[in-house]
């Protein structure tokens, strides 16, 4: 095992994402067996407490590679010489609202981090929100960080980009394994775009193998789109178990490259690719290798694809504006 261990800052880490999403990290399913992980704790004063628990928890599994655990409520402490940040701390939205509900609560928790990790995270920090709602959470972070490169600021798809692959493979009785070149583009919002007309299905356009633009258009989208109510309505909390899962799957790609003629979904500084106005933090095809993403480039947009993509990109440009109206960025 290597000796200096990588270390992970994870905010909200006593909240429902934290409890899945930590020992999953100290078990070595983001860096692997052979990466010492130290873990960086921050919560709010509140629930310190209940952090202690979860902390004496992580010390009984015992993890080989959890090389230590700090937990604390002041972010210049905790994002201390961090190499990756997991920004899950963020209340999560109940029935009947919509993520974008959540700015004005939430939206005030990423300026002060932002400025936190500029000023004390390692000089390779990689940032990753969850929290929702999560890109413009992101655009606030990166903002408020002016040293820090952007393009190591992102938001969370990948859980969406999970369920559409997991949804694509139902409907045609593959396995998800089948499944390569997903895209959500857009917001992580409801009107995010899964788009079929470039993922394969076993090699095979999946657009054209299901031959069904109704129920792409009307059951398959919006049960994507809107999974994350789906499962508020049927749990009574938002997800947790498969968000964690998404954090894990999004900063190990990050960290260790998207397989061989494949790519993912991330949410990161648009550059303009696809008419995105630059600086929006969108969802994109992504490569990464050595740690760094690139956009897929030269991918052909249809007009129904085209429309939804500019919606969901309008949404973030209005949400951009309302965070600008608070003074966030
Ligand atoms: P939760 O309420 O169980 O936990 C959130 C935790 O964040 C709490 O323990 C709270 O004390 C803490 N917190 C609040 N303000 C903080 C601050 N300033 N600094 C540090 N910690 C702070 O919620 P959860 O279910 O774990 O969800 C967390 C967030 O993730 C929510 O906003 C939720 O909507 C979002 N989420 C995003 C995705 C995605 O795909 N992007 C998926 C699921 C959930
Ligand atoms: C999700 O997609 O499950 C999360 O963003 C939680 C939510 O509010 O839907």
């Amino acid at each position: 095992m290597s000796t200096s261990p990588v270390k992970v800052a994870v905010t909200g880490a006593a909240g429902q994402i934290g409890y899945s999403l930590l020992f999953r990290i100290a078990s070595g399913s983001l860096f692997g067996a052979d990466t010492p992980v130290e873990l960086r704790l921050l919560e709010i004063t509140p629930a310190l407490k209940a952090l202690e628990g979860v902390v004496m928890e992580l010390d009984d599994c015992a993890f080989p590679t959890l090389a230590g655990v700090e937990i604390g409520d002041d972010p210049t402490k905790i994002f201390d010489g961090v190499n990756f940040a997991l920004l899950v701390g963020a209340r999560p939205r109940g029935p009947g609202m919509e993520r974008g509900d959540l700015l004005e609560a939430n939206g005030g928790i990423f300026a002060p981090q932002g400025k936190a990790l500029n000023e004390v995270a390692a000089d390779d920090i990689r940032v990753t929100v969850t929290g929702n709602p999560a890109n413009t959470n992101a655009l606030i972070a990166m903002s408020n960080a002016p040293d820090i490169p952007s393009e190591r600021f992102s938001a969370l798809t990948r859980l969406d980009h999970n369920r559409a692959i997991s949804q694509l493979a139902a409907k045609t009785g593959a396995a998800v394994t089948d499944i390569t070149h997903m895209t959500i583009w857009g917001n992580h919002s409801a009107t995010q775009y899964p788009d079929l007309f470039h993922a394969l299905v076993k090699g095979q356009n999946a657009a054209e193998l299901i031959n069904d633009e109704d129920w792409l258009a009307n059951t398959y989208i919006p049960t994507v789109a809107k999974r994350g109510a789906a499962i508020i309505d049927a749990r009574g909390a938002s997800s947790a178990a498969s968000a964690a899962s998404a954090t894990i799957d999004h900063a190990r790609t990050w960290a260790q490259g998207t397989p061989e003629g494949d790519w993912v979904s991330m949410s990161v500084r648009s550059d303009g690719s696809y008419g995105v106005p630059e600086g929006l933090i969108s969802s994109f095809p992504v490569t990464v290798e050595n740690g760094d993403w690139s956009i897929v480039q030269g991918l052909d947009i249809n007009e129904f694809s085209r429309t939804r993509i500019d919606a969901s990109v309008k949404e973030l440009g209005d949400e951009r504006d309302a965070v600008k109206g608070l003074g966030l960025i």
